[in-house]
């Protein structure tokens, strides 16, 4: 549904997106993974038509990113949650999405029964003859993720869309994107949240300027290829630490709990445990923890100037 190949966009001296090339599939989740300055934002505007690309290709829905002619098209196919959510602030949430819908030519009856259905499902009905000027920051994104709907389109591009929202609020948007994947629709979600992405991704892309790396949730966690062993313990001292780094590469602290990278967990860990216990460590609970997402992201995003 979405296809790339050598996507370029410049901004004067700035290359903020370099030779990108990548496909989603239709009722793919593709989730887009980079730093701040990476140019997630500038390959959503590049693929919603809003700015045009300097070089390469991109397609949606077989269409050419670029064309004039099936830009129109294009624009009706997606929909987009923009990084900032730009909504006519006087007016009440029903009526920013009944604009929209009629400037996407929606007919009313099937207009009506949308809107309805997308603020049921995000939580907002209620709230739907409020002017957005009165909305939290939340309620905002909120709207725009059901304004981005309201069209019924094919692709969805979301622009961190559960960056404002609180825990349960991104629950419901998380489960709401989903449903839409039930539908068949397909979606590039920007996303910071690491959890967020191996959570929903099907496939997951680290971009830096250029791609870093793809691959399923899974593919991508194991790629770091280190192993972990969590001690929880009842208080980590200054002994304990001091006692357990001449063993180890390294190691962090989540709380009270060491989370120490071993090569070998089977022959490394009795002597790990026993330095701490030496060292007066009451000891909880030893768990292995696997790769995660978090260090492959960090490595590839660290390893890449
Ligand atoms: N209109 C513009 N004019 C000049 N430079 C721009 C413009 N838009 C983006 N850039 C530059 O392009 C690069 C990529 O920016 P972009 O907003 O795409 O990053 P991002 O990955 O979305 O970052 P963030 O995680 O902070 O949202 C940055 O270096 C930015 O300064
Ligand atoms: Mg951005």
């Amino acid at each position: 549904m979405i296809e790339t190949e050598g996507l370029t966009r410049k901004f004067g001296p700035i290359t903020a997106v370099e030779g990108l090339t990548f496909q989603v599939g239709r009722g793919e989740i593709f989730g887009l993974l980079g730093p701040n300055g990476a140019g997630k934002t500038t390959v959503v505007r590049m693929l919603s038509c809003l700015i045009s690309k300097t070089s390469g290709e991109a397609r949606v829905g077989g269409l050419e990113v670029g064309n004039a002619r099936d830009a129109l098209a294009i624009r009706k196919m997606v929909g987009l949650v923009p990084d900032n959510v730009g909504l006519y602030e006087a007016l009440s949430a029903y009526r920013n999405l009944d604009f929209y819908g009629k400037l996407y030519d929606c007919p009313g009856p099937e207009r009506a029964a949308r809107i309805q259905m997308l603020l049921q499902g995000l939580g907002m009905w209620a709230e739907r003859d409020r002017a957005v000027q009165t909305f939290s920051k939340g309620m905002k994104q909120k709207i725009a993720i059901a304004r981005a709907l309201v069209h019924d389109p094919q692709v969805l591009l979301l622009d961190e869309p559960t960056t404002n929202l609180d825990p349960e609020a991104a629950r419901t948007v998380r489960d709401f994107i989903l449903e839409r994947k039930k539908d068949g629709k397909t979606v590039l979600l920007n996303t910071h949240n690491l959890d967020e992405a191996q959570r929903i991704c099907d496939r997951i892309g680290v971009l830096k300027g250029h791609l870093l790396g793809v691959g399923t949730p899974q593919e991508m966690e194991g790629r770091a290829g280190r192993r972990q062993t969590v001690i929880e313990l009842e208080q980590v001292t200054p002994e304990i630490r001091k006692a357990i780094r001449p063993l180890v590469a390294s190691f962090r602290e989540e709380a009270r709990r060491l989370v120490v990278d071993v090569a070998d967990p089977e022959r490394e860990n009795p002597a790990l445990v026993e330095a701490v216990v030496r060292a007066g460590g009451r000891v909880l609970s030893v768990t292995a923890g696997g790769p995660s997402l978090e260090d492959t992201y960090l490595d590839l995003v660290r390893g890449s100037p």
